[in-house]
């Protein structure tokens, strides 16, 4: 079984919409087996998006990322890091396909609702960065 590292953002912690994203989530086929809410510090979140750091967006990113609570989560199941994308929708809510779940909560492209693992590789690596 696959797992992925997903991250409910902190606009929805604030605008109540956790419980809508783990149940699309769960309705997808993915099974939650690891969750905690935490506020990520700066260094948290500047390292965890250290690969984004030369981009124009890094220093705001980091910002809106420890701007409030968050909801880390790991996901299992089959293709856990493709399907938990696929429910994500595209990264610019304005591009995202209808029913995803940055189409219906993203406030911006930054304020997005929703991170996930890119790769297997990644999602091992964050998994272990907030988990283990
Ligand atoms: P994520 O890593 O959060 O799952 O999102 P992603 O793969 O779809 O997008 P990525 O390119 O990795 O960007 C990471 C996060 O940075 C913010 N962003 N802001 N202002 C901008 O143009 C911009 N572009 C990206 C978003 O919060 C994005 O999810
Ligand atoms: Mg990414």
């Amino acid at each position: 079984m696959e797992r992925t590292l997903g991250i409910i953002k902190p606009n929805s912690v604030n605008n109540n919409h956790v419980g809508k994203i783990l149940a699309i989530g769960e309705e997808a086929g993915l099974k939650i087996v690891e969750m905690k809410m935490k506020k990520l510090t700066k260094e948290e979140a500047g390292g965890f998006y250290a690969e984004h750091k030369e981009r124009p967006f890094y220093q705001s990113l980091v910002n809106f990322m420890t701007s409030g609570p968050v909801v880390l989560l790991v996901w299992e199941g089959n293709g856990a890091v493709e399907k938990w994308r696929q429910v994500m929708g595209a990264t610019d809510p304005a591009k995202a396909a209808p029913g995803t779940i940055r189409k219906l909560f993203a406030d911006s492209i930054e304020a997005n609702s929703v991170h996930g693992s890119d790769s297997a590789a990644s999602a091992n690596r964050e998994t272990e960065f907030f988990f283990h």
